[in-house]
């Protein structure tokens, strides 16, 4: 087993001798019907990964998830966040407490089910070429960042690679079937209007947030993360101002600080430098406690 960390004590990689997939941000084994899910210090921007860390992020993000898992009233993928030691005997695993998750494994969905109660990012983009986002057709007149009659469904494609591509709910049924897309729909706009309502209690608005679903034995389930800064824009309640861009809890510095650099963004990426690390960190603890505490 093998443990990759960046100068800082990023944990960029795991190698665990069990079938793995990679993803952007986790580390996926395949323990038979369950999954191990490593949430790693990989941070991405513009699709591309970083070539350093944000040293704690993997922490917090599956704190995060797990505390949206038991807050929201919708079944979902987790087991444990304990390690599973009968299953990794041999094999020193404790760099991965604290990070990892057990979960059911389940056929994943192929869409990211979208939900943006806020007018921002590609939603925005596309609203003032079009006046509709995704099919969804909006009053005229909308700012950037303006609150939307009421939160709209809007999929989006999985890329393997690249930018995710934004479909139509009608495209959608269409590849996956009437009755699977309406349980899609109905179900991310409950959990959004759960949270929703939870993050303003604590003075956070949620502008946006993406899902992934999964079936287990026909059963829908919430998998992958839910409602972490890398899924959703948070923005503070009391600063809100729409007509602008509104400060956000993500990785808002990580790319302010690339697009000023002369980075190309068609070669590897630069490396951050200590301060935008540390801002970024700090933005990850904020929106994890403003949630939880
Ligand atoms: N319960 C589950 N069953 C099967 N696959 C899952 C489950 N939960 C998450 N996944 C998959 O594991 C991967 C998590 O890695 P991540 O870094 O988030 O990937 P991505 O680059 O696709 O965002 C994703 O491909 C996600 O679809
Ligand atoms: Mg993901």
């Amino acid at each position: 087993m093998n443990f990759q960390t960046d100068a800082a004590g990023a944990l960029l990689s795991t190698d665990l001798p069990l079938p793995k997939r990679t993803g952007k941000v986790r580390d996926v084994y395949d323990l038979g019907d369950e999954l191990l899910v490593v949430s790693t210090d990989r941070i991405s921007a513009f699709d591309w990964i970083l070539p350093v860390g944000i040293a704690g992020k993997g922490e917090l993000l599956t704190r995060l998830s797990r505390f949206w898992f038991t807050l929201l009233d919708f079944p979902n993928h987790l087991v444990s966040v304990d390690l599973p030691l009968g299953r990794l005997e041999g094999i020193d695993a404790e760099p991965l407490r604290g990070r990892s998750m057990v979960v059911r494994k389940a056929q994943v969905v192929p869409f990211e089910c979208v939900v943006r109660g806020y007018l921002e990012g590609s939603g925005w983009q596309e609203y003032q070429q079009n006046g509709a986002v995704c099919g969804v057709s909006l009053p005229a007149g909308l700012r950037q960042c303006e609150a939307l009659p009421e939160p709209i469904f809007t999929p989006a494609t999985k890329a393997e690679h690249g930018h995710d591509e934004n479909v139509s709910y009608e495209w959608m049924a269409q590849q996956i079937g009437e009755d699977l897309a309406g349980r899609l729909r109905t179900a991310s706009l409950e959990i959004y209007r759960q949270a929703a309502e939870h993050a303003r209690g604590r003075g956070l608005i949620i502008a946006d947030t993406k899902f992934e679903f999964g079936l287990v034995d026909g059963e829908l389930i919430l998998v992958d993360e839910v409602l972490t800064p890398d899924s959703s824009r948070f923005w503070a309640a009391d600063e809100y101002e729409p007509g602008h861009a509104q400060r956000s809890f993500d990785k808002q510095f990580v790319r302010e600080w690339l697009s000023r650099s002369d980075w190309d963004r068609n070669s590897p990426p630069p490396a951050l430098p200590a301060e935008i690390i540390a801002k970024t960190q700090a933005k990850y603890r904020e929106a994890y406690e403003r949630l939880t505490q």
